[in-house]
């Protein structure tokens, strides 16, 4: 089926799985045969203690059924506000597809054992970056990123590069997720699962 034609499918309720993990399967092995850049990049909604939003994208590294996981610095403000409210929310666009996914549930922290294999399995440069970057703080004038990597270039030179205890993984544990399928007259499709206990309960909502 050619990228046009998955664009058109309608989202029929009566023939989806009743497993939402299983229908955004469908849809990431749809986006990933077509080829579409940056298909794992996803915004990341959090909230302060205030209940003051914030939102980012970052990178889908794995999902199953235990959760979506992403990868970041545990003292940046998405990891401030996580704390604070473990609470999450996440945003795929597959505008190529016109099709949009939301899912709502709590985050937490990866193991540490699943940062660290995730993290030696990052190209070097990326390894180093994250031990340079104090994400979201003030970057002081005159601090200089690349003399930074160059110092630890050489520290680290010949050996391998740890994963630091400020850098780690979070899994978003789904609550409720909500297909959304662009369609004619803008009389869009829109699915909602939304977990109740052990099953999950599944309507349709108006576009
Ligand atoms: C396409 C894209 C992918 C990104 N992926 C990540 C990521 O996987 N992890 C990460 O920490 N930041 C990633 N970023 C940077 C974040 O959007 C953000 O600037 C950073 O995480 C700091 O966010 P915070 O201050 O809200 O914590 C990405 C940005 C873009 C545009």
């Amino acid at each position: 089926m050619n990228i046009n034609d998955r664009r058109k499918q309608p989202l029929d309720i009566t023939i989806m799985p009743v497993d939402p993990f299983q229908q955004f399967n469908l849809w990431y092995d749809d986006v990933r045969s077509a080829d579409i850049p940056n298909s794992n990049a996803m915004v990341i909604a959090t909230a302060d203690g205030d209940g003051r939003p914030s939102a980012r994208m970052v990178l889908l590294k794995e999902f199953d059924r235990s959760g979506f996981v992403f990868y970041t610095n545990y003292e940046s403000r998405k990891a401030a506000e996580l704390e604070l409210n473990p609470h999450g929310s996440i945003l795929f666009l597959w505008n190529a597809l016109e099709r949009q996914v939301r899912i709502e549930g709590r985050v937490q922290k990866t193991s540490r054992e699943e940062s660290r294999q995730y993290f030696a399995k990052r190209p070097r440069e990326s390894q180093i970056g994250a031990w340079i970057s104090r994400q979201s703080s003030i970057l002081p004038d005159g601090c200089s990123l690349e003399a930074s990597a160059a110092a630890l270039e050489k520290k680290f030179s010949g050996r391998e590069i740890q994963c630091p205890d400020f850098w780690g993984g979070y899994r978003l544990v789904p609550e409720s997720f909500e297909f959304w399928q662009e369609r004619p007259y803008r009389l869009h499709d829109r699915v909602k699962y939304k977990k109740n206990g052990e099953t999950w309960i599944i309507n349709r909502l108006f576009p």
